[in-house]
Parts: C-alpha cells; structure tokens; sequence
C-alpha cells in the first residue's frame, strides 16, 4: 500500500520544500540579512511579557486569542470578529485555504513572490497557476486574464522578493472579478498602504498580517487574516483548538502597546533602506525600489554571478539570500534585508572590496 497521499508523493518527487536561507554553523556571530526580520529584534515590553508568562506555560492558552484579537482590533480600527490568529502568517494561510478551497481549484499565484503560496496550495490539494511579473513590474491585463479560470489569486503588498506593489486601482479591478483575493501585508507596517480597511467593502478579500518582521516576533509565530464575518468563522472552525501558545499572545499584546519602539525602528529601517539603495546603485548593482524592509538586486552590470556574491560574503560572515533557481527569478538576483547601520555599512566596505578585487 502507497502509505503516503498522490499529492504529496508528486511534492516529494517534485523537491518541493520551502526554500530555507542560507545558514552557517556559527550563525550567531554571522551578520543575517537573508529572512527580512526586524534588525532591532522585539520591543522590550514584549520581552518582559514573554518572561512573565513563561512561568504559566504548564496550561493551555486561551483558546481563540481572544485578547490578542481585541489588542489587533484597536491596533487596524476593526472589530475582532473580523480577525482569526494563527501560529505565524504561514499558518493562517493554510487555514485560509482549508477554509474557502476545494480540492482542484485553482489559485492564481504571480511569480516571483513568496514561496510558501505554491506550497499552502500544494498541500491543499489545490492547483497553482503561475503569471509571471514581466520585469518584476505588475500588470494587470495579465493578471485579470489569467485569474478568469481561477478561485482565487495571492497578491504579496508589498510583494516578496521584489519589495514593490500593485496599485489600489488594479487591485480594486481584481476584487471586483469577485474572486477571492488573498493580500499578504507581512510587510505592510514598512509600506504606507493597507488594504485592511476595505474589508467593509469587500466579502471575497482576506488581508494577511504577521508580527514576524516589524514587531520582531519572528521566532514565536503569530499571525492573523481580516476578513468578513462568514469566511473568518469558517477559519475559526479549522483552526487547531491552541494554535497560538500563551507566550506568543502576551507578547504580541505587548508589542502592539510599545509604539515608540516600533516608530523609531521603523524609522531607522527606512532610512537605511535608502542607504543600501543609493550605496548598492553606486557601486554599480541594479535595484529595485522597495516599499519593503529588504532589497531586490542584482550584480549582473557587475558581471558577478548571485551564488559566487552569496559565497563570497558568507566568507566574510555576512548572509543574504540567493534568488538564483526561485520560481519566475532570471539568474543573478539576491534579496538583502535591511539590518542596522553599523551592519549595512559592513556589508556595502564587504561588497566595496569584493568588486575591487
Ligand atoms: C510575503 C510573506 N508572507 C508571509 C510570511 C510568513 O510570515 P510568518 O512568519 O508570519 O509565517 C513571510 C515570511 O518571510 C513573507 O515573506
């Protein structure tokens, strides 16, 4: 007997995972700019929150995240039967499938974006359709006509690895298909749009949000979907009873209270943003401008190949990711994230003495 499901033997043979960053054994002196996280890490609130609670741990967690979706809701101005929390954006992604998916239907996914789209699908039992980004710009004749025999479409905003965005009006024609559309605002705190607040108008969006990058809670896992009442009932059904532990919740709740923190790293990322823009530009890499808190680029008018850029800063105890083999990526495009001054001045002398040989 074939022990294993026809979908996930195709994922096995197909060496269908998620593409993990680059790592090194001493990653802990390694200057990490390869998984967007917040350089600053979480606000201290958050951690004083995760110390005290930790002494609860030997019960379970409020069930629904109750607190924590009321905390959201004041956050975004939404009321909390709008919000379904899960153990990191990933999570709530998979739910938002099991909850409005049937087996075969198709999802249209633009490419490149994040991967874990393809794989939610995947294992879903779902059908990903694929529209490239020409040029990594949007297009919206080319996504309406390919979501006409789609269920629903995936739009990253701010779009992962590209950093840049489609524009309200071409989203506003998606909507109006009424397909379902799923946007992913992990980054959308670095941006300044959201879409959250049209879910008054819109029944068939779902907004997808993290406290992993901004708020720096990537290592505990949380993450919620806004949408209408009816389709964030249905995610309430399928979600496991505690999905989101009790640490996690406090210092989500936390971390949504320290403002200040936030503002100032905010602050801090955008503007080194535009230092590693303007210092990548002038040393001669191609860029994308980016709504985000990381950069698409590409040392291709260097004549440098992305894997040897890779290898070579991984030496020199620096990692940032290689897009090379992503799904819609041409050779020769990484993805940095921003991390603090001291750290992006490092990697550009780095990249300085790289390209000087
Ligand atoms: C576009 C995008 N969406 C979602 C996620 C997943 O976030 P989470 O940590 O909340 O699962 C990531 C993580 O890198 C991402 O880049």
């Amino acid at each position: 007997m074939q022990v294993i499901s026809e979908r996930v033997q195709k994922m096995i043979q197909e060496g269908l995972a998620y593409p993990l960053a680059q790592s090194s054994k001493e990653e802990k002196d390694f200057i990490k700019l390869c998984s967007n996280e917040n350089p600053f890490g979480p606000s201290p609130m958050a951690i004083e929150a995760i110390k005290s609670e930790a002494e609860k741990v030997g019960e379970y967690p409020e069930s629904s995240s109750i607190e924590l979706k009321e905390a959201i809701g004041e956050y975004l101005d939404i009321n909390p039967v709008h919000i379904s929390v899960g153990n990191g954006s990933d999570e709530v992604m998979d739910m938002v499938c099991k909850a409005t998916m049937n087996p075969g239907d198709k999802a249209l996914i633009p490419i490149p974006s994040f991967s874990q789209y393809e794989l939610i699908c995947r294992i879903n039992a779902m059908d990903p359709n694929f529209v490239y980004l020409e040029d990594y710009q949007w297009n919206i004749e080319s996504l309406l006509e390919k979501t006409r025999d789609c269920r629903a479409i995936f739009i990253g905003r701010p779009n992962n690895p590209t950093g840049n965005s489609i524009d309200d009006e071409d989203l506003e024609m998606l909507l109006e298909t009424e397909k379902l559309v799923i946007v992913d605002e992990a980054y959308g705190e670095f941006s300044d749009y959201t879409v959250v607040d049209w879910i008054e108008g819109y029944e068939n969006l779902i907004v997808l949000r993290t406290f992993s990058k901004m708020f720096g809670l990537a290592g505990l896992r949380v993450g919620y979907g806004i949408s209408s009442k009816e389709i964030i009932e249905a995610m309430e059904r399928v979600r496991s009873p505690f999905n989101v532990n009790r640490i996690a919740q406090k210092a989500a709740i936390a971390a949504l209270k320290d403002k200040e923190f936030v503002g100032k790293a905010r602050e801090t990322i955008l503007n080194e943003r535009n230092y590693l823009q303007r210092e990548l530009e002038s040393l001669g890499f191609k860029t994308l401008p980016s709504d985000a808190n990381f950069i698409m680029t590409s040392p291709k008018p260097l004549g440098m190949n992305a894997t040897d850029v890779c290898n070579y800063l991984n030496r020199e105890g620096i990692l940032i990711r290689n897009l090379s083999g992503f799904r819609g990526i041409e050779s020769d495009w990484v993805r940095i994230t921003v991390g603090r001054p001291k750290q992006n001045k490092r990697l550009i002398k780095t990249l300085e003495e790289l390209i000087e040989g």
